[in-house]
Formats: C-alpha cells, structure tokens, sequence
C-alpha cells in the first residue's frame, strides 16, 4: 500500500520514542553548539540527527574565522554592528546583529574553554585578522586557514560526551507536524528503514544549499534540505534570493571549487585581470568585489581574474593548509598569480526565526545557515556565520530552558508578525514582509520502493548548470523565468524518492523554486541579489520576501 504522508516509507514505517527534550537536526556549528549547551549545561535530554558522519559539515571547511570583538579600543561591538549593517545593504535585522555582536565574544570564548585553540602570537594573545567590509582585523581563526576544522572538532568531542543518541547517516525527510506543533522528524537510515524520531523540540541546523550552482565551495551536504522540510510544512521561509558568491574561489575543474580565504586579502593579496590590471578594492564586501569581477570578466570575455598572492611573506606558515592544497594542484602562490571566480558560497537567507531561533511553528526552531535570524540581511560580512551558528544556538536552548514555544515578533520574524507601524532600536520603520504570491508550496514528498523517473545525478547536474547560467552573480526575469521553467520540469512527477540523493534533489528543486521566485519578485538590485533589468536599489524594497504556503 502506497500512503501519501510527507516522508513516510510504503510498509515498514517504524517509531522511535518520543523523550527528547531537544532533538537537532544538522552536526554543524550551529547544531552542534546547541547540543552541546542543552545537554551539557541543563541537562537536557538531547538528540543529534545527521545524514553523514558527525563531522560532514560546511562548517568543517570554514577558512577564514570567526568575527568577533575580542581586543579592546580601537575595535568595539559598535563598529562590528556597524559593518555588518553596511555590508547588509538595508535589509539586517538590527536587534538581530545586536545580538549577534554582544553575544559573540562570549560564545567565542566558551569555544575556548571547550577546548578549541586558535592561532595566538608570541605573547600568547589572539592573532587576528582582517577581511573585506571589516574596518579593522577582528577575525579569530585556527591553524591559519583551518578554523572550522578545529571547531568541528571540539564540538564534535564534547558533543560525543555529552548528547543523550546520536543517529549518524540518518536523513531527516520532513518534519512531523500535529495539533500545531513540530514533534519531531521522519528519517530514513542506510538501510533503508523510515522511522520516526519523536522530540518536545526540533532545531532545523542543517546549513545552507550551494549544491544548487554547478559552482560553489559548498560541500555535498549543502543541500538545503532545512529550508526544503520547511517549505513543504508550510513554515515562513525568507531572504532566498539572497545568495553570497565569494570572489575568490579557484578557477578550476575541482568539484566544489577550492576556496582561497579572503583572509589573503586581508594580508594584502591583490586582485587582478587577465591583463594584470586591478580594478577593484579588494577589501570591499563580497557582494560588490564578485559583481566587479563579473563585469570586468564579460567585458573580457574570459571566465577568471587573477588573485595576486605572491607579495605575501611567509605564505606557508601563515596559511599551511591552502600552501599544502595548491601544492597539490601544483600552484605555487609565491610565483604564480591564482585563477579565480566567483562561486556560490552561503545562502544569507532560510527558515525564517525571531530573536530567539524560534520558527513560525510552535515546537520549531533554526539557527546557522538554513535560518534567517535577520543578521545578514542581504548580504553576509565575512566571519559572521560560524558567529552566528554559535549565537544563535546557544539562544534556541536558553529559551526552551526558559519554556518558550512560539515565535514573537521580533528579530526577522518581525517582518510576519510586528504591527507595520512599529519601529527598530535605531528608530527606523520594521522591515516588513511581503509574501511571494506566485510561488506555490511544493508537493508533499513519500518515500516509495520503486525508483523516482529519471537519474538524479544527470537532473542534478542540469539543475546545477541552469542555476549557474541563470541564477547567479547577475539574474534577470528572462535568466530566472528560464530556470525556473526547467526546476518545474524536473520537480513534475518526483513526489517518491527512494534514496538520499533522490532526497536530495528534491529538496535542491523546493529549495530552488523558492530562490527564484523571490529572486524573481525582487524587482531591483541590493546587496548579493543583482538584476541587469532593475539595476538600481528601490526603497519600496525595503522588505523581506516570505515564502509561506
Ligand atoms: P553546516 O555546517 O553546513 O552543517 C549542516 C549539517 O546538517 C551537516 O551535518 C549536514 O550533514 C546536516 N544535514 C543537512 N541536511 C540533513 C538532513 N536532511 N538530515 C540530517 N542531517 C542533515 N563562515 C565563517 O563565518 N567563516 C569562515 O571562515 C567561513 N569559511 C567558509 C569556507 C568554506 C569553503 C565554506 C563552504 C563556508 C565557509 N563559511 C565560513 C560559511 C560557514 O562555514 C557555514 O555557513 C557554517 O559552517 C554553517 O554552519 P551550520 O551549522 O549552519 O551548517
Ligand atoms: C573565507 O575564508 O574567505 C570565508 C570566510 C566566510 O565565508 O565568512
């Protein structure tokens, strides 16, 4: 008997209790960091639900840092929330970053206490370093270019200590949604099995969806199978169309695309064109250095620019890992100037969430990369995600401790639920939110023992080159509406998937949709998100786009 429940498997549906406390979705620096903090501190009943190994993650090729304010005078929360408000072009959240810049130097140090060791200088003092829109060097980071690594591996560590089950290579399909509240998740293992895993509460951390472009530096499991789970329970997703694209990913036929930190940048690497010529401040923020790029790249007619490392001193032992990975693609970054192009890089937008994490579900919560918290607005400053994750976290379990259930109007979530009339900290009107009404919420999904039509790698891999042509640094209606037709075709008829990629490509197609029709309606230019046909920022776009079926 075939049943049509989002997620169930035809027969051997089986469940799992329901005595969590917390049940995380997502072994990531926002899912872990609130694993950690519900089992450690209060003693929480806690689940990890990961579909690899715990330490699959984005977070584990995090490169750069952490951005935070950890040295005194000159630097200061102000000028971070400063920055981070520029590099947002209008649309963060201000309480949001608030938060955000306040908060961060503490969780960073509870990092330390963990156990986590960033790169100190002689005197045993933090090194730090500077990245573009940063108006001084506030970035923490770890084995030079390593940081994410060593953050995966002390949250992994105490994670291990302390959560009450782990379930590694367990794929959340869709969530399980009853009397109005999320109660938990279904899942399918490795052998195939779909059970249940019931939880007072659900945190979606399951990061972002750079799979969605043929070229990205995301990893695998970016798939934004988060944003998708929400999209079919009908919960408010925000901000897709806000997609990063970091200027300095290799140029290369390595997929994803190596990441070369814009903290070489920072340390002075210079960027050129094919001619050698520079034409950009290098230490802009991302979303104004990789439209330049572009531009300087069609006016050439060539598909890379140059990043100049080579008067850098000492690049090996500032930055060992990227000496080590060039070397192996036989680049050396003391004498050859490095192809470069952009690629998709961080999703700023996601399962929209108050201050606290909270989703527009009781019982629901998401931090980290598949959450709009409202701290990026439309455009991410680097070095603020692992920031955010670990924030944003560490506030989900602090409001369930305190008993919190329902999301309220504040943070991101303002723009569905404040009064229009209502005012930020700085005294501005809220931003607002408008729905997408030409998007229509995807069909519920089954899992089925029979194959779903088509190869989903060869879909896949048409999904990912239509993204790239037609979705990417710069869009417009006719690019959009091309792709979407085509994210259409291939969705049409996949409404069973029998195994994690088939799963995969179906969230990749929601999540897609959902992209392009809010890329679609945003009929202007702002921050990440450029139009050839409406080049121009319009403060009647001052709002966030809400996704909600
Ligand atoms: P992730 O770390 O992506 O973790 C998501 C987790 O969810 C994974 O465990 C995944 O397996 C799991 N998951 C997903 N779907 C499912 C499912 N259906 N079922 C079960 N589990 C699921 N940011 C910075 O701030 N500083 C940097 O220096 C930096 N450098 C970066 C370099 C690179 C190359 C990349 C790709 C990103 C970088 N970023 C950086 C961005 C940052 O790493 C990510 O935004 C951040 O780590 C996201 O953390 P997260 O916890 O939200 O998600
Ligand atoms: C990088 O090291 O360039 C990535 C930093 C980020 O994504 O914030």
């Amino acid at each position: 008997m075939s049943t049509d429940h989002p997620g169930s498997r035809e027969d051997d549906e089986s469940r799992l209790g329901t005595d969590l406390d917390l049940l995380v979705i997502g072994s990531g620096v926002a899912g872990l960091s609130a694993a950690v903090r519900a089992a450690d501190t209060h003693a929480m009943r806690v689940g990890v639900l990961t579909k690899g190994d715990l330490e699959q993650t984005a977070t584990r090729w995090a490169q750069g840092g952490v951005a935070a304010v950890l040295a005194a005078d000159p630097d200061s929360t102000d000028l971070h929330l400063a920055d981070t408000l520029a590099a947002g072009a209008g649309l963060c959240d201000i309480d949001a970053v608030r938060v955000l810049v306040d908060e961060g130097p503490e969780r960073v140090n509870a990092l330390i206490a963990l156990g986590a060791m960033f790169d100190r200088d002689e005197q045993g003092h933090l090194e730090l370093a500077r990245e573009g829109g940063h108006s001084l060097a506030r970035i923490v980071h770890a084995g030079g270019t390593a940081t994410g690594a060593e953050i995966e591996r002390a949250l992994v560590a105490a994670v291990k200590r302390t959560a009450t089950v782990i379930h590694e290579r367990a794929f959340a399909l869709d969530l399980v949604v009853s009397g109005g509240r999320c109660r938990g998740v279904r899942s399918m293992n490795a052998d195939g099995t779909v059970v249940e895993v019931g939880a007072r509460n659900v945190l979606l951390a399951t990061g972002g969806a750079g799979q969605l472009f043929a070229v990205t530096t995301n990893p695998i499991e970016s798939t934004g199978d988060g944003i998708a789970m929400a999209l079919r329970s009908g919960i408010a997703v925000a901000d897709t169309e806000f997609v990063q694209f970091h200027p300095t990913a290799l140029h290369h036929p390595r997929a994803p695309r190596p990441l070369l930190s814009e903290a070489l940048r920072g340390h002075g690497a210079l960027l050129r064109d094919v001619n050698g010529e520079r034409f950009v401040d290098e230490l802009l923020p991302r979303d104004e250095v990789s439209r330049a790029m572009t531009r300087r790249m069609l006016d050439l007619e060539v598909e890379h620019c140059l990043l100049d490392a080579t008067g850098l001193e000492h690049f090996a032992q500032r930055f060992p890992t990227l000496a080590h990975d060039l070397a192996e693609l036989n680049i050396d970054p003391t004498v050859d100037l490095l192809p470069i192009a952009p690629a998709a890089h961080y999703l700023c937008g996601g399962v929209l969430t108050d201050l606290d994490g909270c989703a527009s579900l009781d019982g629901l919560w998401a931090a980290g990369e598949a959450a709009c918290s409202g701290v990026h607005g439309a455009n991410r400053l680097a070095s603020n995600s692992l920031l955010e994750g670990m924030v944003f976290g560490f506030r989900v379990v602090e409001s369930i401790e305190r008993g919190k259930t329902t999301a309220e109007p504040s943070g991101a979530m303002k723009a569905l639920i404040a009064s229009a009339a209502a005012e930020d900290s700085l005294g501005m009107p809220v931003i607002g939110g408008r729905r997408v009404d030409a998007w229509r919420p995807p069909a519920p999904v089954a899992v089925a023992k029979s194959t779903a039509p088509g190869d989903a790698r060869d879909d896949l891999s048409s999904l990912q080159q239509a993204m790239t042509a037609g979705a990417g640094v710069l869009r417009s209606a006719e690019s959009l509406a091309e792709t979407a037709e085509l994210v259409a075709a291939l969705r049409a008829g996949r409404d069973r998937v029998l195994t994690n990629p088939e799963a995969e490509l179906v969230n990749l197609l929601d999540t897609a949709s959902a992209l392009l029709a809010a890329a679609t309606a945003r009929q202007e230019s702002r921050g990440a998100h450029t139009r050839f046909d409406f080049p121009d920022t319009e403060p009647s776009f001052r709002c966030r786009l809400i996704l909600q079926g």
